[in-house]
């Protein structure tokens, strides 16, 4: 049985105050009895929030890392800071990283190596654009995506610490969410290529996340899809709604 896992990106919003006032006056009322709960913060918020979610069963998660160990790479982040401040996961691969700065595949594939030889979980973000669907080539889109993002990485690595969040662009930040069975169909087929990737045990194992849009009056439908194993929280990660997306009814 797969244990769900809810991620809050926070992306670039809130300064370490606001985000520490935040993180104090919900941390009590996330239920994670049942579920993972990650909160990823900026950068510079990470030691704080760290600080802040001690004592409670809240995950720290990056948005970001640099697949090289350390030297001359100004303005980047390595695994070994991330994990000196307690993060347990990274987000990897996000359509704005990808879109805003350039990140591809390949490297995708580098961050997601350089995180597991630190043993952090990496958040491996794909999904299609509008067109794609459009001309029906999202499950070719995702597929390359999940392939090349897995390259070379070992089988028990895959089934104990991957995490896939299908992210359909078309549903991040705009209000409009994938249907729970459009969201179904593609984490399921996701879990198809892992299988064809590996061994179906090895596809059983990974948990794949639904992200785009997800609020309080979606949560319950998408989070007890079959192949849905929780989601990435962008907007409403910022929020009260948080609380209730994570609390939702199984
Ligand atoms: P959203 O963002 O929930 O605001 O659509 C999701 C994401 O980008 O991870």
């Amino acid at each position: 049985m797969r244990k769900k896992i809810i991620a809050g990106n926070w992306k670039m919003n809130y300064c370490v105050n606001k985000g520490v006032d935040f993180v104090e006056e919900i941390k009590e009322r996330i239920d994670t009895d049942k579920i993972d709960v990650v909160i990823c913060p900026n950068f510079v918020a990470l030691d704080r929030i760290f600080d802040a979610i001690e004592g409670t069963n809240i995950y720290l998660g990056a948005q970001n890392v640099y697949f090289e160990t350390s030297g001359a790479y100004t303005g980047e982040t390595s695994v070994d800071m991330l994990t000196a401040v307690g993060v347990k996961y990274c987000i990897v691969g996000h359509s704005e990283r990808r879109k805003y700065f350039h990140e591809t595949d390949e490297m995708v594939n580098q961050k997601v190596k350089k995180l597991l030889e630190k043993d952090v979980s990496p958040i491996i973000c794909v999904g299609e654009t509008l067109e794609e669907r459009d001309a029906s080539k999202h499950f070719d889109i995702v597929e390359e995506q999940v392939t090349k993002a897995l390259k070379d990485i070992h089988k028990d690595l895959v089934s104990k610490k991957i995490v896939i969040a299908y992210e359909p662009i078309w549903a991040i930040g705009t209000g409009v969410t994938a249907t729970a069975e459009q969201a179904n169909e593609m984490c399921k087929f996701i879990r198809g290529v892992v299988a064809k990737l590996y061994t179906t045990s090895v596809a059983d194992c990974v948990r794949i996340q639904y992200g785009g849009s997800v609020k309080p009056s979606n949560a319950n439908e998408i989070l007890n899809m079959s192949d849905i194993d929780g989601a990435l929280v962008g907007g409403a990660s910022l929020t009260n709604d948080f609380v209730a997306i994570v609390n939702y009814e199984s």
